[in-house]
Formats: structure tokens, C-alpha cells, sequence
């Protein structure tokens, strides 16, 4: 069996778009992806029918909030395998999970202690332990990145010690498209008892994502990357450490009792849940993981990879492209400069060919400087591009290409 696309690229409404009176073809989706009706219309039947606030009112909809609110906990703790629902916070989306994390962190560092990161960040999960670790006055370590566009291996092990305190890493990379071996990286950092943060970004919609299975301590991700609504996303946690990790916000929700001098905290999950949630999104993301989860995993998989040889396949043929990141084990994004033309040029020029990618340093101006290149143009797949759209990508690139000579 495969993957009935057609069927699948009904469900979007915005698939059916034109530009310029060209079909639109959307290969941007490590920015966003698109959402399927049963989404948008979880989205709208919220709003139309139970919009209320939650944990709080003595009505009806606020009952109804509430239960279909948790319940999108319950979809999200089986999706990723969490052992218990408290650990299961609801955020903007990876940048403030991670944010909430390094800002704890940033109160329980030492001067002796060390954090490593990778030369792969999104900006998002380099910036934030770089603060993290001015604050405490603590070391950042980087793992360099080879010219496949892979980590490290050997370097990253040589940078373990006894002071390693937390080690972050994405699962997948926004800009290459590398997925990293997390299970082993978290194995090796456990080795010295470090904390281990993986940036879900890139990776919640592009297999299988088993926390005990990876064993990390902490796992973020964004819902609009996994068919969702913007401005909703999930930090798990393990129990043990959420529990006590410093507050993040203050407010509301988050509090058990107050009194004009002094507060004592809420329990999980609502001690990192400060103030009224994004109800609406949060009930919509339970709805996406619901949608995709239903799909064969296996089948997704196969079809995502069909897309990346389709695209490596065609790269490799064309003459003046330089593939950026070529790793054994990619997904989702493909990255890649010109001889010709700026990737900006590339990105406004298939942009009137209805073609939709993203252009410029994807951030991650580190990983840029790496491979010495002000930036790339990426396209990247989703459950619902065709082999025909990767086709059409190249030929549409070749015009470009003989437009910028
Ligand atoms: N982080 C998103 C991307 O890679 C926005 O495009």
C-alpha cells in the first residue's frame, strides 16, 4: 500500500490555489505546514460553539473547553509516548519550551558548568542556552557539523565531562534536513548524567516520536508544523524535573495559594501553565495529531523519502546546483545554493511560477557561516507533495536559472 495523496491534498483547502494563475505549489513547509479542513473546522466549531475560558467557569462551555482541552493533553501524551499526561505542557510553540527550560536553567548553572550545543541550531535553541549561560556565567560548547552536513560524532563525545550540565540538539534540521541520531546523542550525554533538550521543530511531523524511547528529558515542538494552528506547541517533560524546575511565569493558573507577601505553586502541569491557555489551538493540534496519526507512519515515510530522492536525484543533474547538507539520513528539507543568482532572487522568481520555497539564513546564521554561504533556498515536503510538484520544482528552477545568467 502507499499513501492515496490525492485523496489527502483534498483535505486542504488552500492546496486548490492559484498564483498568478499557476497551481500552487508549496514547498515550505519546514515554515509552516498547511492545515486540513477537520482542522480548521475544530478551529471554528471551538470559537462557534464552546469558546470559553478553562479550569475556571461554573457554565457549560467552560465544561466543554475544558474537557476537550485536557483531552488534546491525552492525544499528545499517546502520540509522543509520554508516561504521564502532567508532563505534557502546553506552549507557543518549541521557542518558548525551549526558552522556559534555559531560563530555569539559567538559575541552577554554576560557573563550572557546561552546556553543549550543536552547529545545526535554529537560532531558537543556540541564542537561548547562550543567555542561559551568560547569566550563570557557565560555558557553551558547540559540536561542529561535517561537510555532509552532519554532526560530529567524535567531536561531540570528546565534549561530554563530568561539568556537563545539559546538552540541546535538534532532531531534525530546520536547513538540511539532517535528522541526527537522538537516541544515541541522549545515550551518550547520560553517560555524564547531563540533562538532554531535543528540538522537535523539524522532527514531530517526520516520524515516529517516542520520548522513552529517546530517553531525553526534554522534547518541544510547534503545533503549526505538524498541520496545526500557529501560536500552540508542547514542551514534555520528565515528571521528576518539571516538577522542580524553576517557575517560568507567573500569574494566574500556575498558583496554589497567594497571599499579599508570598505564592505557593500549582502542580503539573499547570506550575509552567501561567495565565488563560490557547484553548482553541491547543483543542485544533489534539485534532491534527488525531488526523495524522491515523495515517500509516511507515507509508508517510516512504512517500517523504520518494520525495527526497526525486529531489536528490534531480539536484544531482543539474548543472551550477550546489546541494547544502547531504547527509545519509535527511528528511523534509532540501537545501542548496546556485553559481547564479542570490537564493533571494531564486525564491521572488519561482514565486511567480507559483512555486512557494523559503530563502535566506532559515535561522541559523551559524550553520550558514559554516558552509560559507549567506543562505540557501530551501523547498521542503509534507505528507501532501507529489513527485510531480518535485518535477515541477526543477524544471521551473531551470528557468530561473537561465534567467539569473
Ligand atoms: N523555523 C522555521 C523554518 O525553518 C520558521 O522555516
Amino acid at each position: 500500500m502507499s499513501l492515496d495523496v490525492a485523496a489527502i491534498r483534498e483535505q486542504f483547502p488552500i492546496l486548490k490555489r492559484e498564483i498568478d494563475g499557476n497551481p500552487l505549489v508549496y514547498l515550505d513547509n519546514a515554515a509552516t505546514t498547511q492545515k486540513p479542513q477537520c482542522v480548521i473546522d475544530a478551529l471554528v466549531e471551538y470559537y462557534s460553539l464552546y469558546n470559553s475560558n478553562v479550569h475556571r467557569g461554573a457554565h457549560r462551555l467552560a465544561d466543554e473547553a475544558t474537557r476537550k482541552f485536557e483531552h488534546a493533553r491525552d492525544i499528545v501524551k499517546d502520540f509522543i509516548n509520554a508516561p504521564k499526561r502532567e508532563e505534557v505542557i502546553w506552549t507557543s510553540g518549541t521557542t518558548e519550551g525551549i526558552n522556559m527550560i534555559a531560563n530555569g536553567l539559567s538559575k541552577l548553572l554554576k560557573s563550572t558548568d557546561e552546556v553543549i550545543v550543536t552547529g545545526m541550531e535554529h537560532h531558537a535553541n543556540i541564542v537561548t542556552w547562550q543567555q542561559a549561560c551568560k547569566v550563570a556565567g557557565a560555558t557553551l560548547r558547540t559540536v561542529p557539523v561535517t561537510d555532509k552536513g552532519e554532526l560530529d560524532l567524535d567531536a561531540y563525545v570528546s565534549l561530554l565531562n563530568e561539568n556537563t550540565k545539559l546538552v540541546a540538539f535538534p532532531h531534525v534540521s530546520n536547513s538540511l534536513g539532517t535528522v541526527n541520531p537522538i537516541a544515541w546523542l541522549t545515550e551518550q550525554a547520560k553517560k555524564f548524567d547531563a540533562w538532554v533538550l531535543v528540538d522537535g521543530a523539524q522532527g514531530i511531523a517526520h516520524g515516529d516520536v517516542d520520548v522513552q524511547a529517546i530517553g531525553c528529558d526534554f522534547y518541544a515542538f510547534s503545533g503549526h508544523k505538524i498541520y496545526a494552528p500557529m501560536g500552540v506547541g508542547v514542551l514534555w517533560g520528565k515528571e521528576a524535573l518539571l516538577a522542580e524546575w524553576p517557575v517560568w511565569q507567573t500569574g494566574g493558573e500556575m498558583i496554589a495559594t497567594v497571599t499579599l507577601q508570598d505564592a505557593t505553586w500549582n502542580v503539573l502541569p499547570y506550575r509552567l501553565e501561567a495565565g488563560t491557555p490557547n484553548v482553541g489551538d491547543a483543542i485544533a493540534l489534539g485534532e491534527a495529531i488525531r488526523w495524522f496519526d491515523a495515517f500509516d507512519h511507515a507509508e508517510v515515510a516512504a512517500h517523504e523519502q520518494a520525495l527526497m530522492s526525486r529531489a536528490t536525484e534531480l539536484a544531482k543533474e543539474f548543472d551550477g546546483l550546489r546541494m547544502i547538507g547531504e547527509a545519509e539520513q535527511k528528511v523534509g528539507a532540501f537545501s542548496f545554493v546556485l553559481d547564479q543568482g542570490h537564493p533571494a532572487d531564486i525564491g521572488f522568481l519561482l514565486d511567480r511560477q507559483g512555486i512557494a520555497i523559503r530563502t535566506g539564513d532559515h535561522c541559523a546564521q551559524p550553520l550558514m557561516a559554516r558552509f560559507g554561504v549567506p543562505g540557501t533556498a530551501r523547498m521542503s515536503f509534507s505528507i501532501y507533495n507529489t513527485i510531480e510538484e518535485v518535477e515541477l520544482f526543477f524544471k521551473a528552477l531551470k528557468k530561473v536559472h537561465m534567467m539569473l545568467a
